[in-house]
């Protein structure tokens, strides 16, 4: 988490700072600084809260200067507050470091340096830093920056100014991610793209170890023996209104209505509509290849952990190979049963979630063949996985991920059809059905998204209830999953999904007098029964808003409301299904006057364990 950005060139710093944060405020928003070498000496202005707390902080004294650092904070060590927002300084204020991530030793460092007279001025882990880069100063920058990174541990993203050498920033990183932006006598630096893609596309990616000595003529890169090495770089094609609203109110918003869109360009090149086939030219796995996969582990966290739920489904029903799914910060700790004849995939939209991260490393160690399944080209499980399936959903802002799931959703169906067929397990008919039902999709999803208006009467209607429950069987009770999640992050609602016969096993008592109780009911094969549990929870007086397709004529009977979704097959349910769970939480955070974008605690993109 935390944004990073850094600025050297001939214009101001700030403006390009503050800019740049805007776009990576996803990535935490705590509170915001920033750093530059004013008239040769560090000026630091942070304070708690939004950026635009900071703004207001700085307007009609905005500092000066061509070199800067900025950093917008996701809390790990030490609440929320002035003190603790970044930049930090060492005591003579000479010395000033943004971090994205985590010192963990840092309190055996702290007590060193307390021991040599270091007086703290924070709770954060990141200070001793700065304090490091002080205490061990040699009168150069760089090789002091390999002096600390000799002595701290953990994860990292950090970025170096100092009084001593005014013409350059130092960067370097481990285990969370940081960008270069190349210019015209001026160079960025940045934990993601969009915070300089207003500026440059000619940019790389950093990788971990490396140290970086940007000025304002060129970029130079070294390990930490002093052993210089030679970036690829690139040039971003992403246009840059792709990360704005777009006439939008919130960047969730737009992201559910670009739906359709990446789901055709998650398609593309990989279903052939007129043979009615999967190819996915990324793996060109064969047959033979895959006798040798005995299991599959599918990892991952949050919502791609959701969409892992539904790819078992997937994965057993039509490839018939064996799958567990792993939550990824327990995967490594239960001492997980991979060999060489497992696939361990790791879903991640960012690519860059330290959890995942550590368990497609772990899935490695341990002689797994690797798959990520990422939306961020060049990201750090697309570097590290085996290989890699990318989901072309666009840059996804909004902290609450939509387009990502569906897209996930997508490519684990068609990973499926694609073994299934390799493996012989699924006939050829049945997954010419489900391509054709594939190609569908995107045009039933845009009719859907045409006429919201009954589930913006649902979100008025409950938005003020505090607590709420999603019931679903099979791959109803996956996407139930993933609607509770969307309604607990963004709308603050007390939201909880249960395997609709689970119920009655203790959440029953639960269900009183009013309480919403959405149920989805798409999967033909446990329909009676999931509709016998809706009437369980109608009989304590529930109100239930059920999910079900058009042409459903029972459903109505029994539910208080229904939500009708395009008829479609049983595997692609999900991907329609979730839609009014999307907006229904959407709208409720709306209702409640919630921070859509940016819900508290939360952010982006999760790069600490
Ligand atoms: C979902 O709305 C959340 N943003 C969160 O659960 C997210 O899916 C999780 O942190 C995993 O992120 P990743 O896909 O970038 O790895």
């Amino acid at each position: 988490m935390c944004g990073i950005v850094g600025y050297i060139g001939s214009k101001q710093a700030a403006p390009f700072l503050l800019d740049g944060m805007s776009k990576l405020e996803y990535r935490g928003y705590d509170s915001a600084g920033i750093a530059v070498l004013e008239k040769g000496q560090v000026r630091v202005e942070k304070c708690v809260g939004r950026l635009d707390a900071l703004r207001q902080k700085l307007e009609g004294n905005m500092p000066e200067s061509v070199i800067g650092i900025g950093h917008t904070r996701w809390a790990t060590h030490g609440r929320p507050s002035d003190r603790n927002s970044h930049p930090h300084t060492d005591s003579s204020g000479k010395f000033v470091v943004v971090h994205n991530g985590i010192i963990e030793n840092y309190l055996a460092l702290k007590e060193e340096l307390i021991a040599k007279g270091v007086e703290f001025s924070s709770d954060t882990d990141t200070e001793v830093v700065a304090h490091l880069m002080a205490d061990l100063f040699d009168g150069d920058m760089e090789s002091t920056v390999k002096k600390v990174l000799k002595v701290i541990k953990g994860s990292y993203s950090l970025v170096f100014m100092c009084e001593a050498e005014q013409d350059k920033i130092i960067c370097t990183k481990k285990d969370n991610p940081l960008v270069i932006g190349l210019g015209e006598g001026e160079n960025f630096i940045a934990s993601d793209i969009p915070a300089i893609i207003n500026h440059t596309r000619r940019t790389f990616i950093m990788s971990d170890g490396e140290i970086a000595t940007v000025t304002k003529d060129g970029v130079w890169v070294q390990d930490i023996e002093g052993t210089p090495i030679n970036k690829k770089v690139f040039e971003v094609n992403w246009n840059a209104e792709a990360a704005e609203k777009g006439g939008f109110e919130h960047f969730m918003l737009k992201e559910i209505y670009e739906q359709p869109k990446a789901m055709r360009d998650t398609m593309t090149g990989r279903v052939n509509a007129e043979e009615k086939t999967i190819t996915f030219p990324e793996l060109n796995w064969t047959s033979e290849e895959l006798q040798g996969i005995n299991k599959i582990f599918i990892v991952a966290c949050g919502t791609a952990y959701h969409a892992g739920i539904v790819g078992k489904y997937y994965l057993e029903q039509l490839a018939r190979v064996p799958v567990e799914v792993d939550i990824a910060s327990e995967f490594r700790y239960r001492s997980p049963l991979v060999d060489g004849n497992s696939l361990c995939i790791v879903i991640s939209q960012s690519g860059e979630t330290s959890d995942t991260l550590a368990a497609l490393r772990e899935s490695k160690r341990l002689g797994a063949r690797t798959l990520g399944v990422t939306n961020v080209v060049g990201s750090s499980v697309a570097r590290e996985a085996d290989q890699v399936i990318y989901t072309y959903a666009g840059p996804e802002i909004a902290v609450a991920s939509t387009k990502a799931y569906t897209t996930q959703l997508l490519a684990m169906l068609m990973l499926a059809i694609y073994v299934g067929r390799l493996r012989g397990t699924l006939a050829e008919e049945q997954a010419k059905e489900l391509v054709g039902g594939l190609a569908s999709i995107p045009e039933q999803i845009h009719k859907m998204l045409e006429d919201v208006d009954q589930i913006k009467v649902f979100a008025r209607e409950y938005g003020s209830c505090e607590d709420a429950f999603f019931l679903g069987r099979s791959l109803d009770y996956a996407v139930a999953l993933e609607g509770a999640l969307k309604l607990k992050e963004i709308s603050y609602i007390h939201a909880e999904a249960y395997a609709a016969g689970e119920l009655k096993h203790g959440t029953l008592a639960l269900i009183v007098s009013g309480v919403p109780v959405i149920v989805l009911a798409t999967q033909e094969d446990v329909y009676d029964k999931t509709v016998s549990n809706l009437q369980e929870v109608k009989a304590r007086e529930a109100v239930v808003i059920a999910i079900g397709f058009e042409g459903d004529t029972s459903l109505a009977k029994y539910a208080d409301h229904v939500i009708y979704i395009p008829k479609t097959g049983k595997y692609h349910a999900p991907l329609l299904a979730v839609l009014p769970l999307q907006l229904l939480s959407y709208y409720a955070a709306l209702t409640r006057g919630c921070d859509v974008d940016k819900p508290r605690n939360l952010a982006k993109s999760v790069t600490v364990e």
